[in-house]
């Protein structure tokens, strides 16, 4: 591959120094793929294969990977979902449904429905990667080399640290998430302004619903935010990647609260926009250790002339982020990749939401209750950051210091909170996981944070 089409956008011009080296070589995966077709007896991959009789016990006729009689008694599937490598960027079948899944998604917010139409068009089939985790690694590296800045706001989820500066060895150009009850855009675009000084490209990840605030802009505010972003990218004429960390998505209790991913809205917004999203089954569909990360792109029209170019621009970023992947991890679980394929078939798809929506029941009424019995803390010492949903909601201290504050909640008074405490970035609070309280335990749980707050008087 010569990688013509891809050279010719916005995507390419953004690509780190690996971004732009990286590929997927034809070996053996395109050996073993024409062998399918054309061999009648293959050698070709690399994995050990035989006749279930030949070594299970009453075993078939059928030629399978080999695997072991135990595991067995855990899967009540076919074993050919189970032991087999999938394919590097995942099995077809549940990458096409993602993709659907990504397109349906899109619709579910009538104020801004977005063509179904162009999504499927200019939407990349998804590529998975095990975890959010590692997709917000794949990009982080596809984009950003040694000592570039990648945007982040100061109330964020810790492992980007890790996987920004420890990792990769790039830089965190951190904003102030909120200035009183709202998204501080004056800094975001200060934050923007400052990095194009010294780069010809942006990138920056949202993260909605945030870990560790629950915030999720209202309607308002998301108009606000897309037009920031709409502006700089017009302005400038520079590639403006935006990583959009959508693993709490679905998860929104407020009514003014955008129901929708910010993904959505940045698709076709501006040709240097080049939004990826970032989602998958470990929150949004209740499977923690499933470890399925969904990987999706929004190609601009712009990019492309022909439809033949479409396609060829899609291989091309296929192949390229395949090459991190499988230099990376090879690929990714196959058993959840089988059964996210299930969950969201057409004919199990309404039973999913179903079942996911008494979760979501659940966390709401826990999410109201909470935020009601902080509310009557009054004290001039606390501050409860916006939030509508996802799993947490952060509180600010004033004066007492965070971890001290944590200590003494967890050795006195016997509950557990995590403290943030990052002084030169402005922070110093703790972040509670309501999804992991009882509800019949909230007021209790407030009313042990009050007394010990009193023991600051
Ligand atoms: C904001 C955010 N992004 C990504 C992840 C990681 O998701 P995964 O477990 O799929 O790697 C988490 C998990 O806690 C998270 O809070």
């Amino acid at each position: 591959m010569e990688f013509e089409t891809i050279k010719n956008t916005p995507i390419y011009k953004a690509f780190s120094e690996v971004g732009k080296k990286i590929f997927l070589p034809r070996s053996i995966f395109y050996w073993a793929e024409r062998a399918k077709k054309e061999a009648e007896i293959s050698g070709t991959i690399g994995a050990a294969f035989g006749f279930e009789k030949d070594f299970i016990e009453a075993g078939g006729y059928r030629w399978v990977p080999c695997y072991l009689q135990n595991i067995k008694h855990f899967f009540n599937t076919d074993i050919t979902n189970v032991v087999p490598y999938a394919s590097i960027p995942g099995l077809t079948d549940s990458r096409k449904r993602w993709k659907d899944w990504v397109i349906k998604k899109s619709q579910l917010d009538d104020n801004k429905k977005k063509s179904l139409k162009d999504l499927e068009k200019y939407l990349t089939l998804t590529l998975f990667t095990p975890g959010i985790t590692h997709g917000i690694f794949t990009c982080c590296s596809m984009f950003l080399n040694q000592s570039e800045y990648i945007i982040l706001p100061n109330k964020r989820w810790g492992n980007y640290d890790n996987i920004v500066e420890k990792n990769i060895g790039a830089k965190i150009k951190s904003f102030n998430y909120f200035s009183r009850d709202s998204i501080d855009l004056k800094s975001l675009e200060k934050a923007m302004q400052d990095v194009l000084k010294i780069e010809e490209k942006i990138i920056l990840i949202l993260n909605i619903p945030n870990n560790p605030t629950g915030y999720i802009p209202t309607r308002k505010e998301a108009i606000d935010l897309i037009n920031l972003l709409k502006n700089m990218a017009e302005q400038n004429k520079k590639p403006l990647v935006i990583l959009c960390d959508d693993a709490y998505e679905g998860y929104t209790f407020d009514k003014d609260a955008i129901k929708t991913s910010l993904f959505y809205d940045l698709f076709q917004l501006d040709e240097n926009i080049i939004p990826i999203k970032l989602d998958g089954i470990t929150k949004e569909l209740l499977m923690y250790g499933g470890r399925i990360g969904a990987l999706t792109i929004g190609i601009h029209k712009n990019w492309i002339k022909t439809d033949l170019e479409l396609e060829q621009l899609k291989n091309e970023i296929e192949n390229k982020f395949s090459g991190f992947i499988r230099s990376t991890v090879s690929n990714s679980n196959i058993l959840y990749q089988t059964i996210l394929n299930s969950l969201l078939s057409s004919q199990e798809i309404e039973k999913t939401l179903q079942y996911r929506k008494k979760v979501e029941k659940m966390l709401e009424k826990r999410y109201i209750l909470l935020n009601q019995e902080l509310n009557t803390i009054k004290s001039d010492g606390i501050s409860i950051d916006p939030n509508r949903g996802g799993f947490f909601l952060f509180v600010n201290l004033k004066s007492i210091k965070a971890t001290d504050f944590a200590d003494l909640l967890l050795k006195k008074y016997k509950i557990g909170v995590i403290p943030i405490e990052k002084t030169h970035e402005g922070i110093n609070g703790f972040r509670i996981a309501y999804s992991s309280i009882d509800i019949r335990k909230i007021p209790e749980f407030v009313s042990r944070i009050k007394k010990a707050m009193s023991e600051y008087k």
